[in-house]
């Protein structure tokens, strides 16, 4: 097992397979952005299973595939289904803005994906338009609709409201999921990179006072997954609200991951720079005794928490670097 200096076991790991993306959400990734990582730098499939049976080894049971937009990596059903494989992978997810979803959501779920979660902030075409950078509504839709054909035991939606952008719009999202049977997660907006936009997200707390009453939402503490949301359920069960709180109420002293990128740097912390270098061992030829080590090691650099309120410029590096 492994435990960081404050206790904290860590037993998530997302990595993320592509720092690219085809979409540049306000958020994210500022348009003409292209201080991307090199091709020769991508860890090969099979070095990012070896770090995955390293971590296994050591007790991790829930892995998430990110990117960037994991779907532009070539193959990436080749990748999960070598993932799923490995002895001690109970839980493998993915996180998608869905663009390309409805020509692989099949084959994911063939190759052991079992969870999938997808970026959408708004069912209006021109607040999608805005967001992304792209006239993308059509195409997430119909991945989505692969998605729900194609049998994952959960779909979550994942929408950052911001104000005066798409706060308008989470009634419609509420509809939307009821209808679909997907769950909705809210998420507050991080400074994370200048992204040199709008990225005032809404404080989730005063939201949830409104949601609750208006649909009934009870506290639910059924485990939905691997990361920080918090629950809410309708009586009837038909439909989950998640919300995901790093601003108004940080969820750093049960955090239980860290993140692996495309470079084969483990990240610590989301909103910290400590972080540990995995490529220069595996292409050093490391043994698996060594890999481990390493991996002990960065777990001892995890910090306390992230500093966002503080020091709100301090990580210049984009969220597509590290997906979320
Ligand atoms: P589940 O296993 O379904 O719970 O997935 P998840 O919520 O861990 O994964 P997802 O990729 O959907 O993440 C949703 C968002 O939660 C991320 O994009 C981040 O915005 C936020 N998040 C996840 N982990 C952390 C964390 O450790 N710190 C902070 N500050 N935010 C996080
Ligand atoms: N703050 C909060 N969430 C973000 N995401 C991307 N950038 C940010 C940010 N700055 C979310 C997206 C996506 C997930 C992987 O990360 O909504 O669903
Ligand atoms: Fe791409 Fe996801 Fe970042 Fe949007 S949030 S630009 S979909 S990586």
């Amino acid at each position: 097992m492994l435990s960081d200096r404050f206790g904290r076991t860590i037993d998530y790991l997302r990595i993320s397979v592509t720092d690219r993306c085809d979409l540049r959400c306000t958020y994210c990734i500022p348009k003409g952005f292209k201080g991307f990582e090199e091709p020769s730098n991508w860890l090969t499939f099979d070095e990012i299973t070896r770090v995955v049976a390293a971590f296994s080894r050591l007790g991790t049971r829930r892995f998430r595939l990110t990117g960037g937009e994991p779907l532009l990596r070539r193959n990436l059903p080749a990748l999960a289904a070598s993932l799923s494989a490995l002895e001690g992978v109970d839980d493998l997810s993915l996180t998608t803005n869905a663009t390309q979803l409805s020509l692989q959501a099949q084959a994911l779920r063939d190759a052991g994906v079992n969870r999938i979660n997808v970026s959408l902030d708004s069912l209006r075409d021109d607040c999608v338009s805005r967001i992304t950078g792209s006239d993308c509504l059509d195409k997430v839709l119909g991945g989505l609709a692969s998605a729900s054909q194609a049998g994952f035991d959960s779909i979550k939606i994942n929408m950052v409201p911001m104000q005066g952008v798409n706060d308008g719009d989470i009634e419609a999202m509420v509809a939307f999921c009821i209808k679909h049977g997907f769950i909705l997660r809210l998420i507050e907006a991080m400074p994370m990179g200048s992204t040199g936009q709008h990225t005032a997200g809404l404080d989730l707390q005063k939201l949830l006072a409104q949601l609750q009453p208006r649909f009934g939402l009870l506290p639910s503490d059924q485990p939905l997954g691997g990361g920080p949301a918090r629950y809410w359920r309708t009586p009837d069960g038909r439909f989950t609200l998640g919300l995901i709180t790093p601003i108004s109420q940080h969820f750093c002293a049960s955090c239980n991951r860290v993140r692996l990128s495309v470079d084969g740097t483990l990240y610590m912390c989301l909103g910290q720079e400590e972080r540990f270098e995995l490529r220069p061992l595996l292409r050093a030829g490391c043994s698996d005794a060594e890999l481990e080590a390493a991996i002990r090691d960065a777990i001892e650099l995890k910090p306390e928490k992230h500093e966002f309120l503080e020091q709100p410029t301090r990580i210049v590096r984009f969220m597509s670097m590290t997906g979320g």
